[in-house]
């Protein structure tokens, strides 16, 4: 069974430690690394592209957001981090996939992937999300 309201209740299975969104200091870095990598695409309120469901002309798709309206939080947390320090490349999506989603481990160091996915995540606060998150990250240690 699984208390998803208060703060003391210990994470969901899909939720890394250094992702917490409930750490100020990582959400105050990860603000900045966001702005600076992320908003380009992603939006600056995390909104993502314009009709970010519908493939552009080249047959790739947009950025989706990263707020609740997206899916983002539908994956754990250290997939969020595969995704973002390698990019859409195995296990991820498939070989050969062509996506603009740059992979950023030259350019970030773990802490600051892990801390912009603490960002993220604060922006992740309505009930009914948290649940269905904790739902679909289930078997998140297999992954
Ligand atoms: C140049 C544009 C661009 C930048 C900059 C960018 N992204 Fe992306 N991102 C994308 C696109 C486009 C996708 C969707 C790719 C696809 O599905 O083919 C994506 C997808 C993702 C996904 C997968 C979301 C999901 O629901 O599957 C994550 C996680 C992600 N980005 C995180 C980040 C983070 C964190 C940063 C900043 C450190 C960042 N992105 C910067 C374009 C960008």
């Amino acid at each position: 069974m699984l208390m998803l309201s208060a703060c003391s209740e210990p994470a969901a299975l899909g939720d890394d430690p250094r992702a917490n969104p409930r750490d100020a200091g990582k959400v105050a870095l990860g603000a900045r690394v966001y702005a600076q990598n992320c908003a380009a695409c992603h939006g600056a309120k995390l909104e993502g592209q314009p009709d970010w469901r519908k493939r552009l002309p080249n047959g790739r798709l947009p950025a989706p957001p990263h707020d609740e309206s997206g899916h983002t939080w539908h994956h754990p947390d250290n997939v969020l981090f595969g995704i973002t320090k390698n990019g859409l490349v195995p296990p991820y999506a498939p070989k050969d996939y062509e996506s603009d989603m740059p992979s950023f481990g030259g350019k970030l160091s773990d802490e600051e992937i892990w801390s912009v996915l603490a960002y993220i995540k604060s922006h992740w606060t309505s009930r009914e999300m948290l649940g269905a998150r904790a739902q679909m990250t289930r078997s998140a240690g297999r992954q």
